[in-house]
């Protein structure tokens, strides 16, 4: 469960500036529904250069909302000039911070300002510069090494909280740790030795003995390691576990989720009787 500040709950409750300026001076349009959140922003120039007002509509998350309620507040009263030298990472601190996995949503908003302050100049927008990186979420090298560099990015994990890539099938890690590596005029790191099987099973039972028990504790259950045959972790229930309804679900959000973050990203839990 991500932990959000007041701030961010405030402008997610009551966002403010939401809606569409009519015949507005610049237009940004970021992300797309299909990929799960979207930014239209809109703005209006007073006589003096100045941003007037500013509108957004989003699609997406608790952050998404905060952040362009966020981006919406600070921009107004600037120029185009002051509002385009905006990070992220001042959306972010502006809400008193934001998870790091939803880090992406402030990138979000600094690259809608960016794309509709380019609308009103009638320069080119950023989203077709680069190339490709990441087929999944469309995320080009230019995008990811702009990432690293402003806020020294230091793996993969973080490339996908600021911008997505690398968070689908996993095939851009690779190029990501090499960008990564670019940037901070380091090597590209060693894979870690994966581990053997006594090794996993150790590793698996002491998080489950850590991480897992004390919470099915409180509720009267309890797992038991039954197997491990490759990535597939066999588990038996018991106690109130056994027969409650929402086993598979605490199977997939407290263990398999915990033994991924603590053993390996790749395992899979599966409940068999014993
Ligand atoms: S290509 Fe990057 S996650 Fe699939």
């Amino acid at each position: 469960m991500w932990e959000y500040t007041d701030k961010v709950r405030e402008h997610f409750l009551n966002p403010k500036n939401v809606g569409e300026i009519e015949h507005p001076d610049g237009v940004g349009d970021v992300g797309s529904i299909a990929c799960g959140d979207a930014l239209h922003l809109t703005f209006k120039l007073d006589d003096q250069g100045r941003i007037a007002d500013a509108k957004f509509k989003t699609f997406g998350c608790a952050s998404a909302i905060a952040s362009a309620s966020a981006l919406t507040e600070l921009i107004k009263g600037k120029t185009l000039e002051e509002a385009e030298k905006i990070t992220n990472q001042e959306i972010a601190n502006y809400l008193g911070g934001l998870p790091k996995e939803k880090m992406h949503c402030s990138v979000m908003g600094q690259e809608a300002l960016e794309q509709a302050i380019a609308s009103y100049r009638g320069t080119p927008t950023k989203e077709v510069e680069g190339t490709v990186v990441c087929e999944c979420f469309g995320v080009t090298d230019l995008e990811i090494e702009r990432a690293v560099r402003e806020n020294s990015l230091k793996s993969v994990e973080d490339v996908t909280n600021y911008t997505k890539a690398g968070g689908g099938c996993e095939r851009c890690h690779g190029a990501i740790l090499e960008l990564i590596a670019k940037i901070q005029g380091e090597t590209v790191p060693e894979a870690p030795k994966p581990l053997t099987n006594i090794q996993k099973i150790k590793l698996i039972e002491e998080t489950i003995e850590r991480e897992i028990r004390p919470s099915l504790r409180q509720d009267g259950g309890n797992i038991e390691l039954v197997d491990v045959i490759g990535n597939r972790v066999q588990v038996a229930t018991r106690g109130a576990c056994a027969s409650c309804p929402s086993a598979p679900i605490t199977m997939k959000n407290l263990v398999e989720a915990k033994l991924r973050e603590f053993v390996s990203p790749d395992l899979v839990v599966e409940e068999v009787s014993s």
